[in-house]
């Protein structure tokens, strides 16, 4: 059976393009077809400037979230990264095989470390470490497939090279990841701001619909997200980026095609009506699960406790032959 690994990183609320780029995959197609592995990636919210408090409830809200939307510990694993000290070893034995410069390379680190030099604030080595533990995270289970949103793509093309380079220089001990992404809303844009990508460590906007928003909520954002100068609703995600994001939130929430759906409006306030019940209606029994998941923490906090054991017996065989191999004396 194949080995399917993801994660998701508690640095903000979770968002419509955390769901629709990357859980409901994980829980309609991946926890039944894979022995897969699901991570609340919490190391990775540590390299920018963050609030404990803040990092530990959204940790774990992002656990509750994942059980809620799905995610069956009878069918998969769900786990913290902390918790599993087999991601920071490796980690460094990856640093020891990555470069400077193609870490640098990487768009996240250049947006990031931009946008906090913009802040007048200092940028974390960690940050340039970052797509190096991700690597980690990966490799360290013999993952053949990575399913996530299109802005991880080359996260794990990073992966690939490192993972064959190891094996390369030190002896096979790494599978090669493939990625695998949604065929519809792989990149769900701020309703905003369509040419930039729906992110839920923005800042608070309305142009973020968030898991947890109301009912109401969601219908005012989806109403006043922006569209194009043009009048007729078509799917064109170069040159209408607004009306082509609501097309693709649509059919990734109700199902059908993109482009197809388009010639179904006539008006932009139609579509937008449409897709706004379409995400109330998606994300209904979300929130409802998660409420029920709530008043039972304890619930949650065994499945975590259990898949952590789960993924250290997993992980340990490779970044034990990883340390072997790279020439690291075993203990006695
Ligand atoms: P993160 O936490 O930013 O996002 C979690 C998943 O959601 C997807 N996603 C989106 N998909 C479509 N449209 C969007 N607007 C959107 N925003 C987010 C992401 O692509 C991702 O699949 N570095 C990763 C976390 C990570 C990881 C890993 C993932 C750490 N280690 C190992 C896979 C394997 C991240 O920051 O995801």
């Amino acid at each position: 059976m194949k080995r399917v690994f993801s994660g998701i990183k508690p640095t903000g609320h979770l968002t419509l393009g955390n769901y629709l780029g990357a859980m409901r995959r994980w829980s309609a197609v991946d926890q039944h077809e894979a022995d897969a592995l699901f991570c609340v990636v919490d190391l990775h919210a540590l390299t920018v400037d963050h609030d404990p408090g803040r990092v530990r409830r959204l940790s774990r809200q992002a656990a509750t979230l994942l059980l809620a939307a799905g995610l069956d510990p009878e069918l998969c694993t769900v786990f913290v990264q902390s918790h599993v000290d087999e991601h920071a070893r490796l980690s460094y034995l990856l640093e020891c095989v990555a470069t400077d410069g193609e870490t640098r390379r990487m768009i996240q680190y250049r947006e990031k470390a931009a946008a906090e030099r913009v802040r007048g604030g200092s940028v974390r080595l960690s940050l340039l470490t970052y797509p190096v533990l991700m690597a980690a995270d990966i490799l360290a289970y013999g993952t053949d497939e990575v399913p996530v949103g299109e802005d991880q793509a080359q996260h794990v093309e990073l992966t690939r090279d490192l993972a064959v380079r190891f094996n390369q220089r030190y002896g096979r001990t790494f599978v090669v990841p493939r990625t695998t992404h949604p065929g519809v809303a792989a990149r769900v844009m701020n309703l905003q701001d369509p040419t930039s990508k729906m992110g839920k460590s923005d800042d608070v906007g309305p142009g973020i619909v968030y898991l947890l928003d109301e009912p109401e909520v969601v219908r005012k954002k989806i109403m006043r997200a922006v569209t194009d100068s043009g009048r007729d609703v078509v799917y064109d995600p170069e040159g209408r980026p607004g009306v082509s994001n609501l097309l693709e939130i649509l059919a990734g929430c109700a199902g059908g095609d993109p482009a197809e759906l388009a010639g179904a409006y006539a008006t932009y306030g139609s579509l937008k009506k449409d897709t706004a019940e379409a995400v109330v209606e998606l994300l209904g029994p979300v929130q409802r699960r998660h409420k029920e998941l709530c008043a039972d923490s304890a619930y949650v906090e065994g499945v975590l406790r259990e898949g952590a054991g789960k993924a250290r017996e997993m992980a340990r065989p490779t970044v034990d032959a990883a340390y072997r191999a790279i020439g690291l004396l075993p203990p006695g």
